[in-house]
């Protein structure tokens, strides 16, 4: 493969994974197709905006005539499909625009590949890049999800997702589209758009504003940091097996609570403040509604047939992580004004 086509490269994880790909491969081209929506940013990756092998085009992978276009145009062999609405907050407000992008945008895509490929998908791979949360929430026993585990999806967020990834099975065992999934757990580092969990957190401590905790902040999550899961991505992207499911997971898991308690502590550090000063700032608010209570991935199919293994330890990440967000502040302050600002103030007053 030499074409590859990643979606929703100027998002958070997409960014990650288009600057590991365009550095680490100069024989690919890289097309990085994106609509640019709240979540897109191309600050994200201006970093690589001018190397030879990028090119960048802003699209909405529910317009079909477009993707066959570009399918066409730019001969792609490759793709890797991260493009989506991501966040379970907005599909409860809106779940109709997550059923529009998530599962129709997916459609779309498979379409003009199968439509491009007709029948030869010699060296021609569909990646689509999934989520834990299709396998709905576990208890506090010490399960993990596991590739055979059911679906289960509550959220529109997660039912949009899962749905997706039904659409990418059928399309293998209906047309024999070459395709692979995986299924990552919640991740955090840099560029991760100041709605998700720990930059907005690490944003309203910054500037002593609330931390609204869903519940008792009881949930649990299972971390991995953002770079390794580019590194996964890229391990099977080429190694996976075809019409195969991964996990991808850090083996990581945190109460809400416990992992705020570690933010405020970094954060304070890192600023200079008194031990614990943020503390204060913790706000219990009404629960998520149908929250899921605890996800945890298990990811030993992907450390045993692929090799692959979470290279940095939490703290190490969390560190790195916070460092990152004090220090692009202006990153930061270009995404919450505005717009942002208004809906984030809303989302909040609703609580
Ligand atoms: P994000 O919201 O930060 O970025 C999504 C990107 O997709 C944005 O750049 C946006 O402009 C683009 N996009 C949205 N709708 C589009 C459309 N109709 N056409 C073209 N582009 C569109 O999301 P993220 O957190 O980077 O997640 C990327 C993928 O990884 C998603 O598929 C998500 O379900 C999955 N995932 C995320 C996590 C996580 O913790 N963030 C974990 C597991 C899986
Ligand atoms: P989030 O980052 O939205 O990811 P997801 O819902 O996909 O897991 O939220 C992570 C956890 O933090 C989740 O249990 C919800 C909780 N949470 C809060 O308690 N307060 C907040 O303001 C946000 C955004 C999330």
């Amino acid at each position: 493969m030499k074409n590859i086509l990643i979606t929703g490269g100027a998002g958070f994880i997409g960014s990650h994974v288009v600057r590991l790909f365009v550095n680490k491969y100069p024989d690919y081209n890289i097309i990085n197709l994106d609509k640019l929506t709240y979540a897109g940013n191309l600050a994200n990756i201006n970093d690589i905006e001018n190397a030879p092998n990028y090119t960048f085009v802003k699209a909405d992978i529910c317009d079909f005539d477009k993707m066959l276009d570009i399918f066409a145009q730019y001969n792609i062999d490759g793709v890797i499909h991260l493009a989506a609405e991501s966040h379970v907050d907005r599909s409860i407000k809106d779940p109709f625009t997550f059923a529009k992008t998530n599962v129709m945008g997916t459609l779309s895509l498979l379409q003009a590949a199968k439509h491009h490929w007709n029948g030869d998908f010699e060296n021609r791979r569909f990646y689509h890049i999934s989520t834990d949360e299709v396998y709905g929430s576990l208890e506090f026993d010490g399960t993990f999800f596991t590739e055979q585990t059911s679906y289960a999806p509550h959220s529109p967020y997660s039912a949009s997702k899962a749905s997706s990834d039904h659409f990418v099975r059928a399309f293998q065992d209906t047309f024999g589209l070459p395709t692979v999934i995986t299924n990552c757990s919640n991740n955090y580092g840099p560029y991760q758009f100041p709605e998700k969990l720990i930059p907005l957190f690490i944003n309203n401590i910054r500037h002593g504003k609330p931390l609204p905790v869903y519940g008792k902040g009881e949930n649990v999550r299972d971390w991995l940091y953002v770079v390794d899961h580019a590194r996964a991505i890229d391990v099977i992207f080429h190694n996976g097996r075809l019409g195969d499911t991964y996990n991808i997971g850090g083996f990581n898991e945190w109460t809400n609570i416990d992992l705020i308690k570690v933010i405020i502590a970094t954060v304070d550090r890192l600023l200079g403040n008194p031990e614990g000063e943020s503390l204060d700032l913790i706000t219990y608010v009404t629960d998520r509604a149908g929250h899921d209570l605890r996800y945890a991935i298990d990811s030993n199919k992907l450390k045993n047939e692929l090799g692959w293994e979470p290279s940095l330890q939490f703290e190490e990440g969390i560190q790195k992580t916070v460092a990152w967000y004090l220090e692009n502040q202006k990153w930061m302050d270009d995404i919450t004004s505005g717009e942002y600002e208004t809906y984030y103030d809303s989302m909040y007053e609703n609580r």
